[in-house]
């Protein structure tokens, strides 16, 4: 019990300032519950309003992939520089320290393996254990256009509930069969759908002709999937594009831990996120890091 005895009586309740009431920083978020809020402003940076999420679950349907054989010793060393982690919760529980204070973004689709029809998933995570895991996001593929497309989106709109229920955000992905063109208007119709059956966030790959149509069509934050590794000049050019077209950040995997020097690329598009550099300055930044094997120091982790 407080000893009140000693208690001041002058109190002093600022009456001539009008209390506070913030806008939420993210994009179509601002209705949203101060748990899923507060979970995204662990995802997106507040002062930049954007992300770079490392993408590493590729394992969940192709298996072992190059540059993710041992997360605890190539993917470790970059979580510093992350904002958030994309990843599974078999990786996390194994592989990830429980001290990290990144987003965690957890891959809550799957079933069938690259030698199946991939669009054939199933939620593959209950809501209960994203929330022990202190998960900020679960991330689910979105497969329009594909064979199982109605189901897949019936998985999005499953996960949606639950996380409304728990206070979780959910990722929609666009997943984009080989025989669909990730042109602007499919990448519009994929994004849209996920945004009104309500993905908290929607992830989707860069088109050179008309992402801002992209963008500017999807009412909540979006993010730009990275895709197969390019050289590191491309990857930064694609990111620092998207980021200007209307992009939240980034969701990239293989563009990072598939670089010559996965530490420097890490921070080099950090850059051309948070901070709006040339491309061709963060690849000068990049080689620089590289050839000194000089580590930043992570802001905020
Ligand atoms: C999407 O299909 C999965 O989340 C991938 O494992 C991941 O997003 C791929 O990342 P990236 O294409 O940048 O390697």
């Amino acid at each position: 019990m407080a000893d009140i005895d000693g208690a001041a009586e002058t109190k002093d309740f600022h009456l001539d300032i009008p209390a506070r009431n913030e806008a939420f920083f993210l994009k179509g978020s601002g209705a949203l519950d101060w748990g899923i809020q507060n979970r995204l402003s662990r995802i997106f940076n507040p002062m930049s309003g954007k992300t770079v999420m490392l993408a590493i679950d590729h394992g969940y349907f192709q298996g072992p992939t190059t540059g993710l054989e041992r997360v605890d010793v190539n993917i470790v060393p970059l979580v510093p520089y992350a904002d958030a982690l994309m990843l599974t919760r078999g990786i996390l529980r194994s592989s990830i320290p429980s001290s990290c204070r990144n987003g965690i973004v957890l891959r809550a689709s799957g079933g069938p393996s690259i030698l199946k029809e991939l669009s054939n998933e199933n939620i593959a995570l209950d809501m209960e254990d994203a929330v022990r895991l202190n998960a900020c996001a679960v991330a689910v593929q979105v497969f329009v256009g594909g064979e199982f497309e109605t189901q897949s989106i019936h998985n999005l709109t499953r996960l949606v509930d639950a996380g409304n229920r728990h206070g979780v955000a959910v990722l929609g992905v666009t997943a984009v069969g080989k025989t669909l063109t990730r042109d602007a208007k499919y990448l519009r119709l994929a994004v849209c759908i996920c945004a009104e059956l309500g993905a908290h966030i929607v992830k989707t790959y860069y088109c050179p002709e008309g992402f801002e149509t992209v963008a500017a069509s999807c009412p909540v934050p979006l993010v730009m999937a990275g895709g197969k590794k390019l050289p590191e000049l491309d990857a930064l050019k694609m990111a620092a594009n998207a980021v200007n077209e209307g992009a939240s950040g980034v969701d990239m995997g293989r563009n990072i831990f598939q670089s010559e020097s996965p530490v420097a690329m890490i921070q080099a598009v950090g850059k051309v996120v948070h901070e709006g550099m040339k491309p061709e300055h963060a690849y000068e930044f990049f080689q620089t890091l590289k050839h000194d094997k000089k580590v930043e120091a992570p802001v905020g982790r």
